[in-house]
């Protein structure tokens, strides 16, 4: 009997359809399956061999080195040697390289995509339709910025030897994201894939040889962690990029702080993927397909947290499970799998023992009716229900395919919500209501965020997180900046003396000359009123000659803990003040400090002992400041990026949020002006712990910002010993970012302290003041604000 057609159509079983292995299996042979490390342009002999397995069935695929600590040393000085010459290379040379990198990427797509679904689990489907296209795209893009980079980067230049570490969820689209837009900086790269997925890092390897690129420009080095443990810890390494876990970052944080290395992170994420009742339901549906269980669900901006409107999770819910039942686990090769396998038998344990410990906490889990199969490391996909935000399981990053569901009900909740998370890197918003859409996405704290969308990446928007997700951004205009550094400026000379009003040196201006001082004590400025500080001890302050001029308090960690309270509180109303209204306050405390000049001079003639001339310079050059970046405040503006897809992808630029900037000794009214009014006029609230010798110039200020209009808690300043505060301040986790312009001891004070929520530092390693020129502004812009990229699709 035969079987009704229209029977055969809701029965009808998918048959296997999978993608030929052999072309990847003749490579491995070809090596023998075993590799030895690409460095100074060729490949070492294999030796200190460790597995490299394909988790999909558990066979061996292939066995790589355990780089030594020498051919650690090898590669960088290969990277070393290499340097001087590749940052010579016109532009144009550097972007024929590295299109001829995209070109072999392209063609040898298929074999790179059948590589890395064997050596990763992945569905085929993945790696040949997202994972390789975009490898390409980035080189092809960045190609684009080394023919560009004199015009548009003109005063900058590459930082010399790169250590790029990369994980295991996108091992070969990472290193591509690491590599092209160093090079196309002018940097040299030594960089270390993960140990579970070397394999198309050495074909890339390969690939580097048949462009011809000069050798030492990249090396590839395989290895363990203590591999990566070694190239942070390398003194010839100028900078380290890194993807990976929260927990690894924080360890390269540490290590790297007061070395001078530049430092960028990618890490963990607990993404929220917010659904709102105006929600087209079954978009969501496939959306949260994308989020989820795209990659086995071990993304780091994985949309992980599923916050419903309360309205729609029933129906939602149930449209999910039904969906789940028909999504296929299985061999990764095959091209009708949806999801493939997990990488490692040590990832698969850490997700079995979170979705035990989400059980335990009380959570409701499905999971379709079918079983994976079990030859490999596979799980199902997996919907928990019912879950308390603070559970493990809505607080920890699973990094497997497993979607933790929450009910809201207001707007406000959704963002309470999503913001409760130590994380934030990215988030999805799902409305058909463009208001509600695009509001929320400015709310959310993340460094992307998607509407109606998720997952979404292009070589020219930047990536990367806020809070502990890390820092520094990937792709675009704003990645480059992560491998560029200002060419040296010259020697920071203090203001010249203005044309006008004169004064005699030695002399106060204004009838003070000759006159008694009077003893200033100044409290701490703290929610816009003077407060007492929490020790009752006072400081004394001295003038050049050694009199005592003024006390001033003694901070201590009350009074920060204080201050940062009454940063947090006003940053919020501050940050969506609009630029116009920031500029306007900044202008009136340029007019207010302007009326007070003379009086500034004289004190500042008092503390310094400089001539009155030298100070009245010092003053003049602080309100033009305050004007240069009360001009910002609506000026700094972000960009449309042209990503492919129908899509406008708007990079904004934010606040920070609350940021703690300590200042220097000298030009200690210019130095606190220079930092503060660029921090705030893009929207930031601050702490400020100003010149430890002359605290006087900042506490002047009090007053004239009382009179100009600045909101209270925008501006807080407390004195005291600086590292003591400085330290204070940099391990505080609601500090978002500290800027420590001081010795080389206390920036690595400064960085070492910063890991507690892995915050943004800024320290001068007790070097030049050259972020006191005119031409810094830009630095201090970039410093002040982080790129939030809102990819909003369009089309009916
Ligand atoms: P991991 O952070 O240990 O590994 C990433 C890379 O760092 C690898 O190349 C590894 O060899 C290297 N590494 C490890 N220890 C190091 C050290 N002390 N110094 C320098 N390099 C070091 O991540 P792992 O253990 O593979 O995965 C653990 C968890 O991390 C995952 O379950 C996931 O939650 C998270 N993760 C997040 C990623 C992301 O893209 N944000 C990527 C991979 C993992």
């Amino acid at each position: 009997m035969t079987t009704p057609v229209a029977e055969l159509y809701q029965t009808l079983p998918y048959g296997p359809a999978p993608e030929a292995a052999e072309p990847a299996h003749q490579w491995l042979d070809a090596h023998q399956r075993q590799f030895g490390q690409y460095i100074d342009g060729a490949f070492t002999s294999p030796a200190r061999l460790f597995d490299t397995i394909n988790p999909a069935n558990k066979q061996l695929l292939a066995q790589v080195t355990q780089a030594s600590p020498e051919e650690v040393n090898t590669a960088v000085s290969a990277a070393r040697r290499a340097f001087p010459g590749w940052s010579a290379t016109p532009g144009h040379v550097r972007a024929r390289y590295l299109y001829a990198l995209a070109r072999q990427v392209q063609k040898h797509s298929r074999l790179l995509a059948v590589l890395e679904t064997l050596d990763n689990g992945k569905p085929i489907r993945e790696t040949r339709d997202i994972d390789i296209p975009l490898v390409a795209r980035h080189f092809y893009h960045h190609a684009g910025w080394a023919q560009l980079l004199e015009k548009e980067f003109p005063h900058h230049e590459p930082l010399g030897v790169v250590g790029q570490i990369i994980p295991w969820n996108f091992p070969l689209l990472m290193l591509a994201w690491k590599i092209a837009p160093a090079l196309a900086a002018g940097n040299t790269v030594v960089l270390k894939p993960a140990e579970w997925t070397p394999l198309t890092a050495l074909l890339f390897a390969e690939i580097c040889d048949t462009v011809g690129l000069p050798p030492g420009v990249v090396n590839i080095l395989t290895g363990d962690g203590k591999v990566g443990q070694r190239i942070v810890d390398h003194p010839d390494i100028d900078k380290i990029a890194f993807t990976g876990s929260t927990e690894v970052g924080r360890l390269i944080r540490a290590a790297t702080a007061g070395s001078g290395k530049k430092v960028s992170l990618e890490l963990g994420g607990k993404s929220p993927f917010i659904v709102f009742d105006s929600a087209d339901l079954d978009s969501v549906v496939e959306g949260v397909v994308d989020a989820i269980w795209f990659n086995q669900g071990q993304v780091c901006c994985a949309g992980s947290r599923l916050l419903v409107q309360e309205s729609v999770s029933e129906r939602l819910n149930s449209k999910l499970r039904e969906r789940m039942e028909k999504l296929r686990v299985g061999d990764p090769l095959d091209k009708a799998v949806d999801i493939g396998a997990i990488v490692a038998p040590a990832q698969l344990q850490k997700i079995e023992r979170l979705v035990k410990q989400g059980e335990a906490e009380g959570a409701h889990l499905w999971q379709p009716s079918w079983a994976c199969p079990v030859e490999g490391y596979f799980y199902p996909p997996t919907l928990f229900t019912e879950v308390a935000p603070s559970s493990t399981i809505s607080q920890e990053e699973i990094f497997g395919p497993v979607l933790v569901s929450t009910t809201f009900r207001t707007p406000a909740e959704a963002v309470a919500l999503a913001n409760n998370t130590r994380y934030g890197l990215a988030a999805s918003v799902w409305s058909e209501d463009i208001n509600t859409a695009l509001d929320i996405a400015r709310k959310v704290k993340a460094g992307v965020v998607w509407v109606n969308s998720t997952n979404l990446f292009d070589a020219a928007s930047g990536f990367g997180g806020y809070r502990e997700s890390g820092y520094g951004r990937e792709g675009g205009r704003e990645g480059l900046y992560e491998y560029l550094k200002h060419k040296p400026r010259p020697a920071w000379q203090p203001p010249k003396p203005p044309a006008r009003k004169r004064v005699k040196n030695g002399h106060a201006p204004n009838g003070h000359a000759g006159m008694p001082h009077i003893d200033r004590t100044p409290k701490l400025y703290i929610n816009g009123k003077q407060a007492r500080p929490d020790s009752g001890y006072s400081l004394p302050v001295y003038d050049s000659q050694g009199r005592l001029i003024g006390e001033v308090g003694d901070g201590n960690r009350k009074d920060v803990r204080n201050a940062v309270e009454a940063a947090r509180a006003a940053s919020a109303r501050w940050s969506d003040a609009s630029g116009h209204t920031r500029a306007q306050i900044l202008y009136y405390i340029a007019e207010n400090l302007s009326a007070r000049a003379d009086e500034f001079t004289h004190n500042l003639v008092e503390m310094t002992g400089l001539t009155s001339t030298l100070c009245r310079a010092e003053v003049e050059v602080a309100i033009q400041r305050l004007f240069t970046y009360a001009a910002y405040a609506d000026k700094n503006d972000g960009a449309v990026h042209h990503t492919p897809l129908r899509n406008v992808t708007l990079a904004m630029p934010e606040a920070i949020g609350t940021l703690a900037i300590v200042c220097p000794d000298d030009q200690p009214l210019l130095g606190f002006i220079s930092l503060v009014a660029p921090a705030i006029a893009m929207g930031n609230a601050v702490i400020v712990v100003p010149s430890e010798r002359h605290p006087l110039a900042a506490t002047d200020l009090y007053q004239v910002f009382d009179t100009s209009d600045l909101p209270a808690g925008v501006v807080n300043i407390i004195t005291g010993v600086r590292d003591a505060l400085a330290k204070v301040l940099a391990g505080h986790n609601d500090v978002d970012a500290i800027w420590y312009m001081g010795s080389a001891q206390g920036s690595a004070l400064v960085e070492k302290a910063s890991v507690s929520n892995m915050k943004q530092t800024w320290v001068s390693n007790g070097l030049s003041q050259d972020w006191l020129a005119d031409d810094a502004s830009d630095e201090c812009l970039r410093r002040a604000t982080q790129i939030k990229n809102i990819w909003v699709p369009y089309g009916v």
